[in-house]
């Protein structure tokens, strides 16, 4: 996620966005800014079954996500990700995401906002994996608030993206010292872009997941999905705590908050609770196996979402991150196979 030193999105100067995105990717693979263990995905069991009445090879993971059916239900979810050392990890993971047919979520398309060159990594992306491969773009809850929807779509159409991830980080954007804890209108400039897009809208949280009543409220914003993104994985409290140095107001308040958010569990249910619900789920935060995976497809997930697992592999090698990504379909596959499901659809009937 990117943000600038004020209300003005066009004031941060390259130099600034970029050391920021780089300490981001070495803070991220840190142990310490994960919530581990706290997902909620742990405590809770899909059924097995003893007598499955399916042979292996009738497995199908193959998902209908945004009204078309896709090779698998999983998403590489949104990643500032650019250069690590001398590697471009944005190819690393596209490359892998059009190989095995998963969805791309890029990081944030920010910088497009005030820098002209910016969109240009996307044509050679193109250019380079060829236009099969999915893409999601993303852009802040504070930059739409500031920006014309025009202005939005061009990020749609420079990436040829097939949505639009709107991320809201208000604990980040807290406790960053360059952060744009501006929020104030997110409701309704949501509401607005999803009317004049040509794409469907996806909110986003970033790790620290929704309240039932947030949740209630995105009802009446016209998107297509909410990605719940809940607490249990990457934490942007306290990666940005790690970041703040000497500011030492911001390092203590990270501290005390190392352990906010609605965990990824909680958040499904929350969603699953409500009377009525107008938009897809999508699940992400934490998500550390195919069995996590397939337990959030079963609470009533669409798509299912990895953040630092990929990256954790993509700094690797190409292998090494395509290894994860078959590691992760065929734990699915054992779940789907343990529980007497032929397909992702039988999962998510399944009564746990
Ligand atoms: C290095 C890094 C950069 C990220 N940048 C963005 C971003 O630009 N936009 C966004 O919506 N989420 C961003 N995220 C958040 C992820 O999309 C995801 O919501 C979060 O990391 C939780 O998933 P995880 O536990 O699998 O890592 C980033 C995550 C990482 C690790």
């Amino acid at each position: 996620m990117a943000s600038g030193p004020s209300k003005d999105i066009v004031t941060e100067e390259n130099g600034q966005f970029e050391s920021r995105k780089r300490e981001h990717i070495e803070l991220s693979l840190l142990p310490d800014n994960q919530a581990t263990g706290r997902s909620g995905l742990d405590e809770y069991h899909l059924p097995h079954c003893a007598m499955p009445e399916i042979d292996w090879n009738e497995i199908s993971i193959e998902s209908s996500i945004l009204g078309a059916v896709r090779k698998t239900p999983f998403l590489i979810s949104s990643m500032t990700a650019g250069h690590h050392g001398s590697v471009n990890l944005n190819e690393r993971l596209a490359l892998a995401a059009s190989r095995r047919g998963w969805i791309m979520g890029v990081g944030s398309q920010r910088k497009e906002l005030f820098d002209e060159e910016a969109h240009q990594e996307w044509v050679e992306l193109r250019k380079t994996i060829g236009s099969e491969l999915l893409m999601v773009g993303n852009i802040g809850l504070s930059q739409v608030i500031q920006t014309p929807p025009e202005k939005i779509q061009d990020l749609v159409d420079s990436l040829k993206a097939i949505a639009l991830f709107v991320h809201t980080n208000p604990l980040q954007e807290a406790l960053q010292v360059e952060g744009t804890p501006y929020f104030k209108g997110g409701f309704e400039s949501v509401a607005r872009l999803s009317q004049i897009l040509s794409v469907p809208v996806i909110l986003k949280e970033t790790g620290c997941g929704f309240s039932a009543s947030t949740l209630q409220q995105a009802n009446e914003l016209g998107i297509y999905a909410v990605d719940v993104a809940g607490f249990g994985g990457t934490h942007w409290g306290r990666i940005e705590g790690g970041r703040n140095g000497a500011d030492a107001l911001k390092n203590q308040a990270a501290k005390t908050f190392a352990n906010w958010g609605v965990s990824t569990y909680q958040s499904l249910l929350n969603a699953r609770g409500l009377d009525k619900k107008n938009f897809a789920v999508w699940a992400s935060g934490g998500i550390r196996s195919g069995l996590d995976a397939a337990k959030c497809i079963s609470l009533g997930a669409e798509c299912v979402g990895f953040a630092k697992p990929l990256l954790d592999s993509a700094v690797q090698s190409q292998d090494a991150l395509e290894k994860t990504m078959e590691a992760l379909e065929f734990e699915l596959k054992v779940a789907l196979f343990c529980t007497g499901s032929r397909s992702v659809n039988d999962l998510k009937k399944l009564r746990v």
